[in-house]
């Protein structure tokens, strides 16, 4: 089945296409995204957040197939990124008309043919020249499991498992842009993981709207890049607004680890909005009249590994539970034959 994405193009009127621009600048500091919000869970020992995405990245090479040294892909795949508005709280002035915007509720009614459409999240995603971004799946919400009580992975393998579909606030993403770049094109498989991948290449003030948490992207490398010109992006860099449409990436001590101008990097901005059949839907979901537990979620998946004799006995609930899950159930479009291998 062809997963549905809308075209928007143009996305907003002119003046709210600059304000974007300008809002992005006005955030002004952005953290990797690896390193927000930590969750420490038993399951997750050991395990990056989206450690099904890094894993098949560092295997694979990622959507150019690069054999490069383990650390210079980490640095290729670390992007910055910041919340500007979860839920209903606006985390910066000027975020509101992005956050309601008409022809984002109208497809996202389109996509999953829901009528009840309820805004959840708008963020940014800022890259550097020479990074990617991993193909992956986007992380999905259930009832009562979400990316702050359950490990985003796992919330992903729930997802690519079909086991609790009954649970599923479907979501319906928009990805906006808002400059013009080389490279740095969307790469995304909307005829599924065996399906060919399309691209969309990045022009100001358009956008696509999909259900990223089924459809597979990822982002091709932005600029060529040698491995040892990477910048030395690790722990606690940040991406900051300097002046005048520059930006400048900074170490966690606060050394200044390279400047570039805005037309270099590739910045993006996403909204989800969970899409409901109707207002009782949405209403047992915000009463939690039906929620999962993390328990219930463990439970069932093991018992599904039971029964395609992945395990037996008693199964430990940690990390290597947690690598055995990701590769059982989630299937990427672009795997290496040995991770393929070990996983049919
Ligand atoms: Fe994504």
């Amino acid at each position: 089945m062809i997963a549905p994405v809308v075209v928007l193009d143009p996305c907003f009127d002119a003046a709210d296409a600059v304000a974007m621009v300008d809002l992005c600048e006005r955030f002004g500091r952005y953290r990797m995204y690896a390193e927000l919000e930590p969750l420490d869970t038993e399951i997750g020992q050991g395990l990056a957040p989206r450690h099904d995405a890094l894993m098949n990245f560092l295997r694979t090479g990622g959507l150019g197939r690069t054999q490069e040294p383990p650390a210079a892909l980490g640095v290729r795949t670390s992007y910055f990124r910041e919340e500007y508005a979860y839920g209903r709280d606006e985390r910066i002035d000027g975020i509101s008309p992005f956050l309601y915007h008409e022809p984002f509720v109208e497809a996202a009614r389109s996509i999953h043919g829901r009528a009840v459409i309820e805004p959840a999240i708008a963020y940014a995603n800022l890259m550097v020249p020479g990074q990617e971004l991993a193909v992956h799946t986007d992380v999905p919400e259930y009832r009562g499991a979400n990316r702050k009580v359950v490990p985003q992975w796992l919330l992903v393998v729930m997802h690519h498992s079909g086991l609790f579909d009954e649970y599923r606030m479907p979501i319906a993403t928009a990805i906006a842009w808002f400059h013009d770049c080389d490279g740095g094109e969307l790469a995304y498989w909307p005829d599924g993981a065996a399906g060919d991948a399309r691209r969309h290449r990045v022009r100001y003030n358009t956008a696509l709207v999909l259900d990223t948490d089924t459809v597979f992207h990822g982002v091709d490398r932005i600029a060529r890049v040698a491995v040892d010109a990477l910048p030395r992006i690790g722990p606690g860099t940040t991406l900051e607004y300097a002046t005048d449409r520059t930006w400048m990436l900074h170490a966690a001590d606060g050394a200044q680890i390279s400047r570039y101008a805005w037309d270099e990097l590739r910045f993006s901005v996403s909204w989800k909005a969970y899409c409901f059949r109707d207002a009782h839907e949405r209403d047992t979901w915000r009463e939690h009249r039906d929620d999962l537990t993390l328990d219930a979620i463990l439970d069932h998946l093991i018992d599904d590994l039971r029964s395609r004799d992945r395990v037996s006995g008693n199964v430990t609930r940690d990390g290597a539970l947690g690598q055995l899950l990701i590769d059982e159930y989630v299937r990427f479009p672009i795997s290496t034959a040995s991770s393929a291998s070990s996983t049919s």
